[in-house]
């Protein structure tokens, strides 16, 4: 009798560690693919389960930011650029400051022209913050490149430099492939890496504008007048259904651009914030960021800033990361930081990404292509230029 006790007990004692163990290894699906804290091993082997609902998508992909970060892998690192024909749409839009890219055979043929300038060119994922609307998914993929200027590139012959530059991706993803996309990077901080003059730099593409019969002003004019002829909602009121740190945020783009203020940024930003801006700069507290911000509102008068797109994820314990893309009108009024005035109304293409912790924000990245307002500002004094001569 004690002995078959005992036996019941063992089998009892298996049984429940069996039960423990199929607990242990069932606990649901694993949490969805977090860029900012994982190993890009861990990334490329995440395991074949679904993480989220994806449809349309490859079985490969278990959530939406792999699926980003794994095409990325592939094109970029993998060097399987062709690829770009099957993970973009054949119409995708792509965006940028200096102009409008369409369709992926374009995206192709950008990006050899690039490897061909920067072969060994780098994109590390710093981070993806993400959001969905019904079935398309929208990316903010924050990148840093490291890459040796060793061909020729859109700014000028080899350098032999190497530089390392910040680049947002806003991705607008449906079925598999990038529909749309609006793509920032900080060629200020590029072309000053590469020892060029960024107004040079900025004058020789606005001459080459100018010949092709392309006006970059032109053709910024719309977007830039649905700016300033939308109703002057105030932003924050806009922004009131929306989360805490995605107010803060929001709070910090209306202080500077709308209300112009460089005032009390400590109520929005750490004592401590980090800041990644324009130029390749680093910035460390809301002092060095007011000095930053200041010569830019100095030359542009009237400036209006537009959300355009929010998405928001965790980051560690209680923080969150936002990012917002948005678009700036103004006008080049005051002689300064882009020369004497020329009354050019400018537009500005940005994405900010920015780690809210305890109601402020913490760390931030801020990227425009400054090298692009530049040839804006370029553009108009060659057209004045020119009517001068004709006159
Ligand atoms: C632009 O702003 C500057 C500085 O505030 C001001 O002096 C100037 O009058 C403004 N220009 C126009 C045309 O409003």
């Amino acid at each position: 009798m004690a002995e078959q006790s005992r036996a019941v007990a063992l089998m009892m004692a298996v049984v429940a560690l069996a039960v423990v163990g199929a607990v242990t290894e069932k606990v649901g699906p694993q949490p969805i693919t977090h860029v900012a804290t994982t190993d890009i091993t861990d990334m490329m082997n995440p395991g074949p389960d679904r993480r989220m609902e994806l449809p349309g998508f490859d079985p490969e992909f278990v959530d939406f930011p792999h699926y980003i970060i794994r095409i990325t892998e592939r094109i970029w690192h993998h060097r399987e650029v062709e690829l770009c024909l099957e993970y973009y749409g054949g119409e995708a839009a792509i965006h940028t400051l200096a102009g409008d890219i369409t369709g992926a055979q374009t995206v192709v043929d950008n990006t050899y022209a690039t490897l061909k300038a920067f072969p060994d060119r780098r994109l590390e994922a710093d981070n993806v913050v993400w959001s969905k609307d019904g079935d398309t998914f929208y990316s903010s993929h924050l990148i840093t490149s490291k890459m040796t200027n060793l061909g020729d590139s859109e700014f000028g012959p080899a350098t032999g430099k190497a530089v390392r530059v910040l680049t947002v991706a806003d991705c607008a993803c449906f079925e598999n492939r990038i529909i749309e996309e609006w793509l920032v990077r900080d060629n200020m901080g590029l072309v000053q890496q590469l020892g060029l003059d960024p107004d040079a730099v900025a004058l020789k593409q606005a001459e080459a504008d100018q010949k092709k019969g392309f006006s970059l002003p032109d053709f910024h004019a719309n977007a830039r007048a649905a700016i300033d002829t939308a109703p002057l909602v105030a932003l924050e009121a806009r922004a009131s259904s929306e989360s805490a740190a995605v107010k803060v945020l929001v709070a910090a783009l209306n202080k500077i651009w709308n209300l112009r203020s460089l005032e009390g940024l400590d109520e929005i930003y750490d004592y401590r914030v980090s800041a990644h801006v324009p130029g390749a700069r680093d910035l460390y507290g809301h002092d060095q960021l007011a000095n930053f911000f200041r010569p830019v509102l100095g030359a542009l008068n009237s400036t209006r800033l537009q959300v355009q797109h929010i998405a928001e994820i965790p980051y560690l314990g209680e923080a969150r990361d936002v990012a917002i893309r948005w678009a700036v009108s103004g006008v080049h009024e005051t002689d300064g930081l882009y020369g004497a005035s020329t009354g050019l109304p400018v537009y500005i293409m940005g994405v900010t990404q920015a780690r809210v912790m305890n109601g402020r924000i913490r760390e931030e990245w801020t990227v425009w292509d400054d090298i692009a307002i530049r040839r804006q500002v370029a553009y108009k004094r060659l057209s004045v230029e020119a009517r001068t001569i004709r006159a």
